[in-house]
């Protein structure tokens, strides 16, 4: 892969692949060794902890070479845009740059940048806006495969504010790909009939018992400004409609597994008591991270031919 931006374009088999290279590092696999050094800068004009120190973990792991980088503290304070900012990473010799932004599909300007550009630096998205989450997808489908082994058959349940999560818009369309079948449940106004391509939406106490994977969203507050709906909500009740409680959690399956991206508003999407429950996979979700982080970064330094990996 030349940049890692979205999940849209990977196949199956690309996904696949993906999830075996991951799960050899997680069984302590060997890294490749690389000839020449590669320099990759973390951009994170977004708040972060787990997809942020992730990444680094996933770049000393692999040898890269990090380039510090934070935009709170740089020239994008005096009006930079992100646009100029990679320029002159690019300008200075990072290879890659690893990118959270709050604008839907901003890369689009850095890969497919204007005509005499000198920007040629790999793009690999750690979320964008409201719009796709792809190292978010790619290890949550790791953390699928690793429980049951296969995707064909299983149901899996999105449940919460679907309308503002990257996360949902990614794994929706993923599962599909990969032949899950995709149910969905939350409040009303913040679920999109667009979605009705990609699965049913039902009701949260009918899906609960039937779903192997139950997919819980953060309620993304910092994107409800506009939202006529955030002044009436209140958590005690968007906990009571929407979250799994202890009555909700005894009535999934055995061998059901329960996810979410995190950050977890403790008795909002779930009750704080469940935070560390058997079936309850948080952890495990950002242990996988790292593994399937170092899996996509490889794939950009081979499709483009960096550290001297063909
Ligand atoms: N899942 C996720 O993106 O978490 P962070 O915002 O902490 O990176």
């Amino acid at each position: 892969l030349h940049h890692f931006v979205t999940v849209e374009d990977l196949t199956a088999e690309q996904v696949l692949s993906l999830i075996h290279r991951a799960e050899y590092y997680k069984d302590g696999g060997k890294t490749p060794t690389l000839t020449k050094p590669v320099y990759v800068t973390n951009a994170f004009f977004e708040n972060s902890t787990r997809t942020h120190t992730s990444f680094e973990v996933a770049e000393k792991r692999l040898g890269l070479t990090d380039i510090f980088f934070d935009p709170q503290h740089s020239s994008v304070k005096k009006g930079e845009t992100m646009y100029d900012t990679m320029l002159v990473m690019d300008a200075l010799g990072v290879d890659l740059a690893v990118i959270r932004h709050s604008t839907n599909a901003y890369y689009e300007s850095l890969i497919h940048p204007q005509a005499d550009s000198h920007l040629d630096m790999g793009i690999v998205n750690a979320g964008d806006g409201s719009g796709q989450h792809p190292s978010q997808s790619m290890l949550d489908m790791m953390t699928i495969h690793e429980h049951f082994g296969h995707f064909a058959g299983l149901k899996v349940g999105i449940i919460g504010d679907i309308t503002n999560s990257r996360v949902a818009g990614s794994n929706m369309e993923i599962l599909n790909r990969l032949g899950a079948s995709v149910y969905f449940s939350g409040p009303d106004y913040w679920y999109d009939h667009a979605f009705d391509k990609y699965g049913k939406f039902m009701p949260l106490d009918d899906l609960v018992s039937e779903m192997d994977v139950l997919m819980l969203l953060r309620v993304q507050h910092e994107r409800h400004v506009r939202d006529a709906n955030e002044a009436k909500f209140s958590a005690e009740s968007y906990h009571e409609k929407y979250g799994i409680n202890e009555a909700r959690y005894n009535r999934i399956k055995k061998n059901a597994i329960i996810m979410h991206p995190g950050p977890i508003n403790h008795d909002v999407e779930l009750a704080g008591s469940l935070v560390e429950a058997p079936n309850c996979k948080f952890y495990e979700q950002m242990q996988n991270g790292v593994f399937m982080r170092m899996a996509m970064l490889e794939a950009v330094l081979r499709g483009r031919k960096l550290g001297g990996l063909k």
